[in-house]
């Protein structure tokens, strides 16, 4: 299939890439670089051997998204690029509103009048909150607390109206828990660009020396040893359940799918396993909650399972062991 792959340089769309290459479908990378480096598009081409369409621009350009669409014969469309930092979308509500609301209202209008109507889009576990009930199954409740969370709530909304006003539509909500990790090859990877909100990069920024110590925030939850519980997920986990989310595609819908493990695992947990793999000591002290966190978060992942065929095959030594060689192949990313 011709597969257009919006913020295809980031995190998440390189290791998509690389896996839609390996199944032969042929792709055009559309990216503004707000997040990412032309490098990351150069290290896709060279895991896969395959020459990769690019195109610089951005998705809230919507004459631009319409003849990329068009020369490309697009069938499908990925939709990666937008914004995730949940404290910047906070101090910076309007521009989360433009790139992640109003950048895919122009993809999806783009979209309409080229007839395209086969959409994969990335959603977050964010749009759960605070859950009631443990595993977190898709018909739960929604509610967010933050600007970037209710931009990912807003979008989902308008895809199913859009899905209700015209049910010939395929379209796949993909709700993230944790990704993490790295390609086996070292050569992609999370590449954040200042201080990490997350916990894993910061991990690796610490194992490597780039950074003092971690805070961890808050060993007074309800939960195991105290410390928040959270569904870790192998990028290429990920990844592939994005190709099979579009071979899902070939009927018309609008669902909402869980792409996490199952298993929860604690900051401490994952500290020691990151210290097991690197062989190195990961320094941190104990500081205050984090305003927003919930103390535990893991999915049920059997709806996707059952209606995707995918299952997370990799667990959380192979996550720290490839984000560790992701780190030390490249100490300051691309
Ligand atoms: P990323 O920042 O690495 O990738 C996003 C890419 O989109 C970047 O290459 C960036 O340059 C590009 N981009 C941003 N705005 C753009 C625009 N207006 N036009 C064109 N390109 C633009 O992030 P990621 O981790 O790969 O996340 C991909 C998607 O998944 C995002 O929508 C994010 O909100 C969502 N998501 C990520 C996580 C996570 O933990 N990484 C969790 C849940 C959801
Ligand atoms: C965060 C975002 C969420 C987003 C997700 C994936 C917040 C409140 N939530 O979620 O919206 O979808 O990232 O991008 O920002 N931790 C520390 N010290 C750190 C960093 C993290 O102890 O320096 C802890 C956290 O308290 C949490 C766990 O590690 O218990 C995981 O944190 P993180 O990687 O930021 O992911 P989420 O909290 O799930």
């Amino acid at each position: 299939m011709n597969v257009l792959v919006t913020g295809g340089a980031g995190f998440i769309g390189t290791h998509t890439c690389v896996e839609l290459l390996k199944s032969n479908h042929s792709i055009l990378i559309i990216d503004n670089f707000e997040n990412s480096h032309p490098e990351a598009v150069k290290r896709v081409e060279a895991i896969t051997g395959k020459k990769v369409n690019f195109r610089q621009g951005d998705v809230r350009d919507i004459a631009f998204i319409k003849k990329q669409i068009t020369d490309f014969k697009c069938e499908a469309v990925m939709h990666f690029a937008g914004l995730k930092a949940v404290g910047e979308s906070c101090q910076n509500p309007l521009k989360y509103y433009d790139y992640n609301v109003a950048g895919t209202l122009s993809l999806l209008q783009a979209m309409q009048s080229c007839n395209v109507k086969k959409l994969v889009f990335s959603s977050s576990a964010t749009v759960y909150g605070a859950p009631k009930r443990l595993p977190i199954v898709e018909d739960t409740e929604l509610h967010t607390t933050n600007p970037y969370g209710r931009s990912k709530l807003i979008v989902e909304d308008i895809l199913r109206d859009l899905y209700t006003s015209d049910p010939s539509w395929h379209i796949a909500i993909l709700r993230y828990f944790n990704p993490v990790g790295a390609h086996k090859s070292g050569l992609i990877g999370e590449d954040p660009i200042g201080i990490p909100n997350n916990l894993m990069p910061i991990v690796a920024q610490v194992a490597s020396n780039r950074r003092e110590k971690l805070s961890i925030w808050g060993n007074d939850y309800p939960t195991k040893d105290g410390t928040g519980i959270r569904d870790y997920i192998h990028i290429v986990d990920l990844a592939i359940g994005h190709l099979k989310a579009l071979e899902s595609l070939n009927v018309a819908q609008c669902n909402a799918y869980n792409l996490g493990t199952g298993n929860g695992y604690s900051v401490l947990e994952v500290i020691k396993m990151f210290e097991h793999v690197s062989n190195q000591k990961i320094e941190y002290e104990i500081a205050s909650r984090r305003d927003g966190d919930v103390a535990e978060c893991y999915a049920d992942p059997l709806y996707a399972m059952q209606q995707l065929d995918w299952k997370a095959e990799r667990g959380l030594r192979e996550m720290c062991e490839d984000m560790w060689n992701w780190q030390i192949k490249n100490p300051t990313g691309y």
